[in-house]
């Protein structure tokens, strides 16, 4: 396993440290719905803050893909981010790089936080843009990387940037994950099984192959497994499924194949004509009819997935099940969240949504790591080099 400089070990004191944190949390209607990823990183912050340093975070949040969007400014996380450290000054710029972003981080103060506006607010940011990485280098002294959540991604604020600074750090809780994914997750007890669901599809499929060079069980519900169906002919109704990940789906159930590995697909669904429909029916994976499309794994699914559950040592599950957020379409995801934590096995969850789920079915204290990433957890246990690991200082 790799080691970074940390940043209990970086020189803070009277400089200022860009920190890069993953503050994309869900906000509806002005609300921040989970305040799970902005509390992981107060360590980090603060343990710069005590020592004299001065702080300027930035984060993404959602993907506005280079434009100014309103409804998708990080003005509510800075908010929050004052209320949970009233001892602290915390600023908040009205851009990432420009006149603002520039004069707050000229006067900002040893033990003064600033957090930048969305970095996706730049063109420059998911492009690796080298102008956008210099100025954004010039606001800070060093680097601190603590958005494990984004470190799957080659952005200029997790990635680029790093290479520009004398000494660039991982911050605590970026320790904490790579201990755990890394460490524990690299010589697994076994068996060892991952369940797989949730959106962001295109992202997830292409890693899969890998994940089967580690595991010995996979079981895929979500959205996710609408794709594998059809890619091997069955009826998916109006699920919405994308058409160019056949290719690749059909690849990794031949590889699965050839490898021995159980790739366990739901066997039926709970469908609806409509995700705001009041009434839902199970229906056979075979025989979903072409007016109603699945938005949750049926009940002979359930089973099968935790008894895969139950018999493992080691697990590993990212994305949900079904629309579980609608009570209809929540019982794959939580009676799968119930099984994981059941299991005597090594838990481990990562995304948001499967977080949510172990949350909401009242057994996240069962639950051995649950990680704040959810794509950068996937790539690193699937073997997967993470961008934003590359530039950092390495003991
Ligand atoms: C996440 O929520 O998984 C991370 O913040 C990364 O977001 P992204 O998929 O938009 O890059």
């Amino acid at each position: 396993m790799n080691r970074y400089l940390s940043v209990r070990d970086l020189p803070v004191t009277d400089r200022k440290i860009l920190v890069r944190v993953d503050l994309n949390v869900p906000i509806r209607e002005g609300q921040i719905q989970d305040e799970t990823r902005i509390t992981s990183v107060l360590p980090t912050l603060t343990s710069i803050l005590d020592r004299g340093g001065a702080v300027i975070a930035c984060s993404h949040l959602g993907r506005p893909k280079g434009a100014v969007v309103p409804a998708l400014s990080l003005g509510p996380v800075a908010r929050l981010l004052a209320e949970l450290m009233p001892e602290r000054a915390v600023l908040a710029a009205r851009d990432v790089v420009g006149p603002d972003a520039r004069a707050k981080a000229a006067g900002l103060k040893p033990g003064h936080l600033l957090l930048l506006e969305n970095v996706r607010f730049e063109p420059g940011e998911t492009k690796g843009d080298a102008v956008f990485a210099e100025a954004l280098r010039s606001l800070a002294d060093l680097y601190v990387n603590d958005a494990f959540g984004s470190c799957h991604r080659a952005h200029v604020s997790v990635h680029g940037v790093a290479k520009l600074f004398p000494q660039a750090a991982a911050g605590l809780l970026l320790e904490r994950e790579l201990e755990y994914l890394e460490g524990r997750l690299n010589d697994p007890e076994r068996p060892y099984a991952a369940f797989l669901g949730g959106a962001k599809v295109s992202d997830k499929v292409p890693i899969l192959e890998r994940l089967l060079d580690r595991v010995d069980s996979l079981c895929v519900g979500g959205a996710m497994a609408l794709n594998f169906l059809a890619a091997q002919g069955h009826p998916v109704g109006r699920s919405l499924v994308e058409p160019d990940l056949a290719p690749v789906c059909e690849a990794i159930l031949a590889r699965a194949g050839e490898k021995r590995i159980a790739l366990l697909l739901p066997v039926d669904h709970v469908a609806a004509a409509a995700l705001e429909a009041e009434e839902a029916e199970v229906v056979d994976a075979d025989a979903l009819p072409e007016g109603l499309a699945a938005f949750d794994i049926g009940p002979r699914t359930i089973r099968r997935f935790s008894d895969v559950a139950l018999a493992s040592r080691t697990l590993f599950w990212n994305g949900p099940m079904g629309v579980f957020e609608r009570p209809l379409f929540s019982a794959g995801t939580l009676e799968l969240a119930k099984a994981v934590a059941a299991s005597e096995g090594v838990s481990v969850i990562g995304g948001g949504d499967s977080v949510s789920a172990v949350h909401a079915a009242g057994v996240a204290s069962s639950i051995d790591h649950i990680s704040t990433g959810g794509g950068a957890s996937l790539a690193l246990v699937a073997g997967e080099k993470l961008p934003g690991l590359e530039f950092l200082s390495r003991l």
